[in-house]
């Protein structure tokens, strides 16, 4: 954390003189322009935030600080936090004392378990995990030192500290969700040799946390890490912290919004239309007879989930990094058959029907198929 801290105490005051430059030379320049047709579509294209964490080429897919997604894919989700936070690749040594700083704040105090359990049983995953995010509020250190009067230039550090207790107890959080109301089972305490990703996979308790389902729950958290600062769960998180609400209010509103049909639940969605097709067809259909079923899904006015982007108007890396592993591991299964058949035959589907700026596969085409592979049969935790 020292380490995390001294690199940000270095760079902050650099990147507070660049933007003040950068103002100062060009704070009348136009940088978007709305037109009506944006103003009814929910500003699509309109730019309206400033993001140096991430970018998305509508071509390339995501960059992170400039590097691109796939380039970073044997990262460990701590290494991908100090480069999003600081612009920097941490040092071993950096990377270990955020592992270790991670593995120091994980403990989810009982009062959240009780909020939880106080909960109808068929509450939403998602829905549990932003009211225990907002439960736990009362700990902010933001809201501590803000009340006690602290300067702006101190905001960063205190967000700091919410940030990091946070994604210590995310991973137990979340993994508790799916042991305790999912499948109803206990939970083992989270391993101090373990990091972030490798822990949550071996709470879960899914497949073996080292192995291949390690591995996928590893490159899962780097996809999803960032992507750009105005998808809609982020934009929302940054609309709740520009009145300078804390991270936990942050947090429990950008869930809100990636709980959504077109955002996060499309993995959850995508998983259920491959089931829908195999209950069709009684297996993986033809090509003759999928494309058939997509385009009847879509005359009859339906999204097809997992297809399209907002942004992109390429492939999509992320998923290319899912299928790549999904290829790899379980090539010879039927919702991976019908992920693959998908993606080759939509495309064209959707450039018929001509509505759609983006006829390609998204991480949400994938992701689903490659969780129920191993064994997340729940498909609400997704
Ligand atoms: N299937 C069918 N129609 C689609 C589509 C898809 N996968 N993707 C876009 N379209 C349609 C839109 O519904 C819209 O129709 P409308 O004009 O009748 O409202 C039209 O094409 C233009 O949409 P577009 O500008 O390309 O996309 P968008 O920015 O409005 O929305 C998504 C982007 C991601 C919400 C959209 O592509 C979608 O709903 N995809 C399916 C859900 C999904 O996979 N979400 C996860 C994204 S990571």
């Amino acid at each position: 954390m020292d380490i995390l801290k001294q690199t940000l105490n270095k760079n902050i005051p650099k990147w507070r003189k660049e933007h003040q430059q950068l103002l100062a030379q060009n704070a009348d320049k136009t940088v978007s322009k709305i037109t009506l047709a944006q103003l009814f579509k929910g500003l699509r294209g309109v730019n309206a935030i400033h993001c140096d964490t991430s970018f998305v080429d509508p071509d390339k897919g995501l960059f992170i600080r400039n590097i691109p997604l796939l380039d970073l894919i044997k990262c460990s989700a701590e290494e991908i936090f100090f480069l999003l936070c600081t612009g920097e690749r941490p040092t071993k040594e950096a990377n270990q004392e955020l592992q270790n700083t991670l593995q120091s704040r994980s403990n989810v105090p009982q009062y959240v378990w009780n909020v939880l359990d106080s909960l109808p049983q068929d509450t939403h995953p998602m829905t549990m995990l932003s009211i225990a995010v907002l439960a736990m509020r009362r700990e902010s250190v933001f809201d501590k030192r803000y009340m006690n009067g602290i300067q702006r230039e101190e905001h960063w550090e205190a967000t700091l500290e919410d940030a990091l207790t946070l994604l210590g107890r995310l991973p137990v959080l979340a993994a508790g969700i799916y042991r305790r109301y999912i499948i109803h089972e206990p939970m083992p305490a989270p391993r101090q040799d373990l990091g972030f990703s490798d822990n949550f996979a071996y709470l879960l308790g899914v497949g073996k946390y080292s192995g291949t389902f390690g591995e996928f729950i590893r490159q899962f958290v780097i996809v999803h890490s960032d992507h750009e600062g105005a998808n809609a769960s982020v934009l929302t998180s940054r609309i709740v912290n520009s009145s300078l609400s804390d991270l936990f209010y942050c947090l429990s509103g950008a869930m809100n919004c990636l709980a959504g049909p077109l955002h996060g639940l499309a993995n959850q969605e995508s998983v259920k239309f491959s089931f829908r097709i195999l209950e069709e067809f009684m297996g993986v259909p033809t090509d003759d007879d999928l494309e058939a079923y997509v385009w009847e899904t879509l005359q009859s006015g339906k999204v097809i989930p997992g297809f399209g982007h907002a942004v992109l108007r390429n492939q999509d890396p992320r998923y290319q990094a899912m299928y790549n592993l999904a290829n790899q591991i379980c090539a010879d299964d039927q919702l991976f058959a019908i992920a693959e058949k998908l993606s080759r035959i939509v495309p064209p589907l959707l450039i018929k029907q001509g509505k759609a700026k983006n006829p390609y596969p998204n991480i949400d085409g994938i992701s689903g198929t490659l969780l129920y592979y191993f064994g997340v049969r729940d498909l609400r935790f997704y």
